[in-house]
């Protein structure tokens, strides 16, 4: 059933029929706000509702899907068996878990599209400067992923963007007849607006919903295109090879950004909500079924059993090391990439969102300032403790 009205209506219908105890299931995208309500709405009646994340497309229907399950934790008990029986597996462990009460499923569900939005934004970032910097066919790119899925990148996503650039139209590369407009159904908004809403910095996950919105300008985009036909450099390329290491280095540097984001919205919620989300576990039930899998996830997985007091996963002891191994070619990448006018708006997000994280002297110093000296929102010091207001003329 489609997220929205329906359900509502097919709970209206169900309600005839159901008898106390019974569970209703809602494996759609719903908004967890929506969940939440239902589950409040249904108390009464003593049905009880499941708000169940489902992730891994037509794939995972047949195969096994990652599954994240919201609602009291006695009725996941009750469908635990049928669940992760027909759950994809990971090494043997089924990738389903319950997440805490009422809309903690779907707002897990709604955080991995979130960062799926920013992995697949990135992906065609680092495409688009293959293509449009390096001047490389679809077909020779198509192998650029295909060896990258080898080795750290190793990802469902990295996999099938391979396949997708291979992929023939008469003498033709598919993906070059395909129109330049993406559309959205919602869950990467939804999780940008929960983010600002709890005031987590989100910003790869934003600039890929924003990138959305401006490929679906087609035509406005085409006029701005003649109005600032402007020359601008060439990419600085020594060796491609050099370049294409660099590249997959810029990638992952900035998945690891997107992650730590995503990562944060899911921690911020979860005292929010009283939710109790389980981090290490989540990114356990993505390793397996759902479309952000990969060999990542299973870092992850252990960065957060390891140092599960670790504010961001940018401060656990392996993502540290990675990042201090891999900015410098994201670095690179974004420098190129701005140079030679090349849009990279979620790898650049990336960037500046470790770089002012890592920042412990930043400049808010003067918007405190100027709010205090024309709204009189007073300042903090950092040389003596208290309130302050003034001072500036
Ligand atoms: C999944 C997918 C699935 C769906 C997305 C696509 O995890 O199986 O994320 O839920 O394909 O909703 O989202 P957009 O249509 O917004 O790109």
């Amino acid at each position: 059933v489609k997220a929205g009205e329906a359900v509502d209506e097919q709970i209206r219908a169900l309600c005839e029929v159901l008898q106390r105890d019974d569970i209703i299931i809602d494996a759609g995208n719903a908004n967890f706000h929506d969940t939440v309500r239902r589950d409040a709405e249904l108390q009464d009646s003593g049905l009880r509702l499941i708000g169940m994340g489902i992730s891994g497309g037509e794939e995972g229907a047949r195969h096994g899907p990652s599954i994240m399950v919201g609602g009291p934790e006695s009725s996941y008990k009750r469908v635990e068996k049928v669940l992760t029986a027909i759950a994809a597996k990971y090494k043997g462990e089924p990738c389903c878990a319950w997440m805490g009460n009422d809309g903690a499923g779907h707002f897990v569900k709604m955080i991995h599209n979130g960062i799926e939005y920013a992995d697949m934004q990135m992906i065609a970032e680092i495409y688009g400067i293959m293509r449009d910097g390096l001047g490389m066919k679809a077909q020779e790119i198509s192998k650029v992923f295909a060896k990258w899925n080898g080795g750290q990148l190793k990802s469902y996503l990295i996999e099938i963007t391979g396949i997708v650039l291979a992929a023939q139209d008469g003498r033709h590369a598919l993906v070059d007849k395909v129109l330049d407009r993406a559309g959205q159904k919602g869950t990467g908004k939804w999780s940008v607006i929960e983010a600002q809403d709890l005031s987590v910095a989100a910003t790869t996950m934003e600039s890929a919903v924003a990138a959305r919105i401006l490929s679906s300008m087609k035509d406005e985009r085409k006029k701005a295109a003649k109005a600032y036909a402007i020359r601008l450099a060439k990419l600085k390329v020594k060796s491609r090879p050099a370049m294409l290491k660099q590249l997959e280095g810029a990638l992952y540097a900035a998945k690891v950004c997107a992650y730590a984001q995503g990562f944060a919205v899911l921690s911020k919620a979860s005292a929010e909500h009283q939710w109790n989300l389980p981090l290490a576990t989540i990114a356990s039930i993505w390793r397996e079924g759902c479309i952000i899998r990969s060999q990542f996830l299973d870092k992850i997985t252990v960065a957060f059993a390891k140092d599960s007091g670790a504010p961001n996963l940018l401060l656990t002891s392996y993502f540290r090391k990675a990042m201090r191994d891999n900015h410098a070619a994201l670095r690179a990448m974004v420098a190129e990439a701005a140079r030679g006018g090349l849009a990279v708006p979620a790898l650049a997000a990336a960037l500046t969102y470790f770089d002012s994280y890592r920042t412990a002297n930043g400049t808010a110093n003067l918007i405190q300032a100027q709010r205090d000296f024309f709204g009189a929102h007073t300042y903090e010091r950092v040389d003596k403790p208290g309130v302050f207001h003034g001072g500036w003329s």
